[in-house]
């Protein structure tokens, strides 16, 4: 084995036993077996079974890269951990294994990626100091890579970009390859002050090999300075481009975390201030990904994270050796100018049954609650789930949704590890509600998923428990599904 994945593999045994004993590991959201993880990578169906990868840090809770983790599923939600895939052993990946994605054909997984160099000495790393590079592998199982062949250098990106292109998409369209990158590209206000720009790259190619520049993606007027991991595909006849701007400003209901990610369909790129909608509403999402499933559905799996935002909240699964996970995966449908996004339905297929009320109160331990409500028709409701003292409250009232871990004081509850309060805004008014539950995460999909909350709780097991205020008209169910014992 070589050196790189000998120190995984070790760090796995050194804390392996102190993570799984952790009470805030999910069930079926794919977790950091020890360690911290970040972006999900490659996703793909390859020979009937889903390949998860995702950036993974087994020698640092705190991050830093390192490792493409890996995990196989069949049915999406139960997810088997593998050993990791890829790790820094060229030049050209010295400073890490970025993200990127795969693309199956002629059964084989190929996989494209961004090897990130950091040289040591006084550079500011946007302009000077770092290297970029696009790099395939190829795999004939999803687990044991080809040698690596490189793509894309410093050469070959266009004169007016910084070193800060990454995150390779790749898709097959019409007999060609595309290839979308994000980047930061260097730009100047009108009173000639630095102010760079988010956008994308698009190279195409006939043999994934050999890649010529398409098109540059960069907008008139500044929307951020960055755009991390950019997604390009079609649904319902719209083709849309998914992307993580960095720098936008927060305002009322938008933009409320440190970074942000959403969508603009291509007919409507002229006016991203306008256009640009969030995936999330929630604290804990960014770097999502998509891919299409063999039965032609497009699955979108987010981090259920955000980066640098441990000065403002913080995980507190971190004292168990380990923090992060991916949300569930979800599936898109595109309707009314919209995208909307809700559970796989393969989640319907869990041994769900009806859960038991205890004095006002459901309890979900060590169980995986659903809690469904319908015909709210925008009228003011609250749901908390935890206890009278340490509680997330969830309020509804006409077309808003708000995410409070904030007592009337002001005070955060602990179990938000510092979360304040979020909100957001569907079209019309709230009429239905799935809430999602799996031991430290909560993902809340509004009117059949035009709006999603994603955030993560952190509740003792005896504090797991899901009230609600006055909900005469609404119907409502709440089911369980047991915890396998291992
Ligand atoms: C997004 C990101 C990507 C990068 C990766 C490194 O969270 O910054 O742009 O490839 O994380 O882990």
């Amino acid at each position: 084995m070589k050196y790189g994945f000998q120190k995984a593999k070790e760090a796995e045994e050194k804390m392996g036993r102190t993570v799984a004993g952790c009470p805030f590991r999910t069930r079926y959201h794919i977790m950091p077996p020890v360690g911290w993880l970040n972006d999900p990578n490659g996703l793909c169906q390859f020979k009937g079974e889903f390949q998860a990868y995702f950036q993974y840090s087994p020698l640092n809770v705190n991050g830093g890269g390192g490792y493409w983790g890996h995990c196989v599923s069949k049915d999406l939600l139960h997810w088997e951990y593998r050993e990791p895939v890829l790790t820094a052993d060229i030049p050209q990946d010295a400073s890490g294994v970025y993200s990127g994605s795969a693309l199956v054909e002629d059964n084989k997984i190929y996989i494209f990626y961004t090897g990130n160099v950091k040289k040591p000495g006084d550079y500011d790393y946007i302009d000077a100091g770092r290297t970029s590079t696009q790099i395939l592998v190829e795999s004939e199982d999803g687990q044991n890579m080809s040698e690596k062949t490189i793509l894309l250098g410093m050469e070959d990106y266009p004169e007016d970009m910084t070193q800060h292109i990454r995150d390779p998409k790749v898709w097959k369209e019409d007999g060609e390859y595309y290839m979308v990158l994000g980047a930061r590209v260097r730009a100047w206000d009108s009173q000639g002050k630095r102010r760079d720009k988010g956008g994308v790259l698009i190279y195409v190619s006939e043999d994934k090999k050999k890649w010529s520049l398409y098109r540059e993606l960069v907008p008139e007027k500044p929307f951020g300075y960055m755009w991390e991991c950019p997604d390009i595909f079609s649904l319902s006849e719209e083709r849309l481009l998914s992307f993580c701007p960095q720098g936008l400003e927060a305002r009322e209901d938008r933009f409320q975390n440190i970074y942000q990610s959403g969508y603009v369909f291509f007919s409507q790129m002229e006016d991203l201030e306008d256009n640009f909608r969030e995936w999330d509403m929630g604290f804990d999402f960014y770097a999502p990904q998509s891919f299409e499933t063999e039965d032609g559905r497009r699955i979108l799996i987010g981090w259920a994270g955000v980066p640098d935002t441990a000065k403002t909240y913080r995980n507190l699964s971190v004292e168990n050796g380990w923090q992060h996970c991916l949300t569930i995966p979800a599936e898109l449908t595109c309707h009314d100018g919209k995208v909307y996004r809700m559970p796989v339905r393969e989640l319907e297929d869990l041994d769900w049954k009806r859960a038991v009320l205890e004095n006002g109160r459901y309890r979900w331990a060590d169980k995986t609650l659903r809690a469904v409500f319908s015909q709210v028709q925008g009228e003011k409701r609250q749901i908390c789930i935890g206890t009278e003292k340490n509680h997330l409250t969830v309020t509804v009232q006409g077309d808003q949704v708000e995410l409070s871990f904030l007592d009337k004081e002001g005070t955060p509850a602990p179990c938000g590890g510092g979360r304040g309060k979020r909100t957001g805004r569907v079209e019309n008014k709230v009429e239905d509600l799935l809430i999602l539950i799996d031991s430290s995460i909560v993902e809340i999909f509004v009117n059949q998923g035009e709006l999603v909350f994603t955030t993560r709780i952190y509740l003792e097991k005896e504090e797991r428990k899901i009230w609600f205020g006055k909900w005469e008209n609404a119907s409502l169910e709440v089911v369980e599904e047991e915890q396998q014992r291992k």
